[in-house]
């Protein structure tokens, strides 16, 4: 098993998390987000040289599956065959670099729930007693009463998610005994619940008090059978979390894949913390096993100011929006747009400003600047480095600087952050390059229209280096174009100056703008 010691940035392993989904619905852009975000962590990671296991899947049992099934005319098996197809077939259409892909329905991932129950009953962590309280289906979640609002008769979870009233034999897991360990836990980790003000809400949760946990149903099917008492499936949370494990091979703990345990982020939505915070470090603490390092809880995305939601028929379809727009650009304006862990509002008009502005403006027209004087001045070579004038670290400082501060971002998991680091140097080559004016010195100092071209190709380089994980196949492009072969992508490529004399091909535009009007 590896320790817990954290690894150094550049260097050890990498493991990054998307919650698993819930199988009752299509994918949405709510579901793209996380993935998205998670795959750009797991390409930075790969880009600084470091191992990266990088996971995501199908939450598939549980009682709002069951009905979602039913509901379908279909049996469960068949109905989370099809439905998490999608979800795969969407790591697809999003170019996202998964390692693996968890479907809770696999005989691997019964055995690793059924591994960590053993451990948590020999803990003495397990007893056998009675549920009685309100549910709700749709969060899978248990309330207390004071938790409730009531209207015309019908009570609600702070979700907005109605409950019932369930009385049935259960399994409990100790939760009220962990309340005091929780707590030195997060005292000693103090970055373990991101963003800050999110880790004050889990506090005063747990500083309240914590009840007994139920994990085990009794009145439906689709779940993971108790070990040695099958009238019971597990909790489907208890299910759900053991995920992350379950890919690393657990309870194999020889597994090649065990050494990434434990998660440097599991990256997860808002509504989602709770369990990820408290049930799940409870856990792991009780079976003996590491803590994750760090949660991150993001915000939920409205569209044109309203919840996303299937009754309301407004849920959007990221693969539609890639269609129109670009994979790209929709992948670059879902970090962007919103800093990480705020909420935020998906509009067209939004995703047309940023895509015509700032790509196709900003980074297209510096890059299209850059290498048309080339292609048109250089005879379409790289020129060789010249003397470094006073003028050019105000390029290079900054362009040098960048991918510190692009990693020292990304692992607060600050991707607008990153983007806006970015976005200062590509604001700087345009003004940059109107200061040296390159197509000026053309008659008057070929050498030095050599040099200032030169830097302007190294900025562009670093630039397109550092995006790779966020616009990885646009990217690609403007690497092609910049004549960087494909082993001369990592960042520490970026210290070895490519030959002087490299043929660049022929500048093409990377981004399309698109009529306003389209909004
Ligand atoms: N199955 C559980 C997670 C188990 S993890 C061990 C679940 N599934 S879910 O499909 O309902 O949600 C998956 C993720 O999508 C959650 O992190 C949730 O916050 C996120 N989102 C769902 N709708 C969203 C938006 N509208 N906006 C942003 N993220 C949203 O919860």
């Amino acid at each position: 098993m590896s320790g817990d010691a954290p690894t150094a940035a550049g260097s050890g392993r990498y493991y990054v998390t998307t919650p698993i989904y819930y199988v009752n619905d299509r994918p949405h852009l709510g579901h793209a987000y996380t993935m998205v975000a998670a795959d750009v962590l797991a390409r930075w990671k790969r880009l600084e040289g470091r191992e990266v296991f990088f996971l995501t899947g199908t939450d598939e049992h549980g009682q709002k599956v069951q009905k979602a099934a039913e509901a379908a005319g279909m049996d469960p098996q068949a109905f989370t065959d099809d439905v998490s197809r999608h979800f795969r077939e969407l790591t697809r259409q999003m170019t996202v670099t998964n390692d693996d892909f968890i479907r809770t329905t696999e005989p691997r991932h019964k055995q690793a729930c059924a591994a960590l129950w053993e451990r948590l009953a020999e803990a003495g962590d397990i007893y056998l007693g009675h549920y009685e309280g309100w549910y709700a289906v749709r969060d899978e979640a248990f309330y207390g009463p004071d938790e409730l609002v009531e209207r015309s008769g019908v009570k609600y979870a702070p979700s907005g998610a109605p409950v019932e009233w369930v009385r049935e034999p259960s399994w409990f897991f100790r939760l009220s005994a962990w309340g005091d360990r929780l707590l030195a836990f997060y005292e000693a980790n103090p970055d373990f619940i991101a963003p800050a003000t999110r880790r004050n809400e889990v506090l005063s949760f747990v500083r309240s008090g914590l009840q007994d946990l139920s994990i085990s149903r009794t009145s439906f099917r689709w779940g993971v059978p108790v070990p040695r008492d099958d009238a019971h499936v597990m909790y489907v949370w208890l299910d759900a979390l053991t995920n992350y494990i379950t890919a690393l091979g657990y309870p194999d703990t020889h597994d090649p894949r065990w050494h990434f345990w434990p998660a440097d982020v599991h990256l997860v939505g808002k509504d989602i913390l709770r369990f990820h915070t408290i049930y799940w470090p409870a856990f792991l603490m009780a079976a003996g096993l590491p803590t994750p390092r760090r949660v991150f809880a993001h915000g939920w995305w409205t569209v044109e100011g309203e919840k996303m939601s299937k009754s309301l028929g407004n849920a959007i379809s990221p693969v539609v929006l890639a269609e129109e727009f670009g994979l790209d650009p929709l992948r670059y304006f879902l970090l962007r747009e919103v800093p990480f862990g705020n909420d935020g509002d998906f509009s067209r008009r939004a995703l047309i400003g940023r895509l015509n502005s700032e790509l196709a403006n900003d980074f297209g027209n510096l890059a299209n600047r850059v290498l048309s004087l080339i292609a048109k001045n250089c005879e379409g070579r790289l020129p060789a480095v010249g003397e470094t004038a006073e003028a050019d670290r105000e390029l290079l400082g900054p362009v040098e600087a960048l991918p510190g501060q692009v990693a020292e971002a990304l692992d607060r998991q600050a991707f607008h952050e990153a983007l806006e680091r970015v976005w200062a140097v590509v604001r700087l080559g345009n003004s940059w390059i109107d200061s040296q004016k390159p197509w000026a010195l053309r008659k008057s100092d070929p050498v030095r229209m050599a040099a200032v071209l030169r830097n302007l190709h190294t900025a562009l380089r670093t630039l397109a280096t550092v995006l790779q994980p966020v616009m990885p196949g646009t990217m690609a492009a403007m690497l092609d174009q910049l004549g960087v072969g494909e082993g001369a992508r990592s960042l520490s490529a970026l210290a070895s100056p490519l030959p002087e004399g490299t043929a660049l091909p022929a500048p093409a535009p990377l981004f399309r703008k698109v009529e306003e009007t389209a909004a």
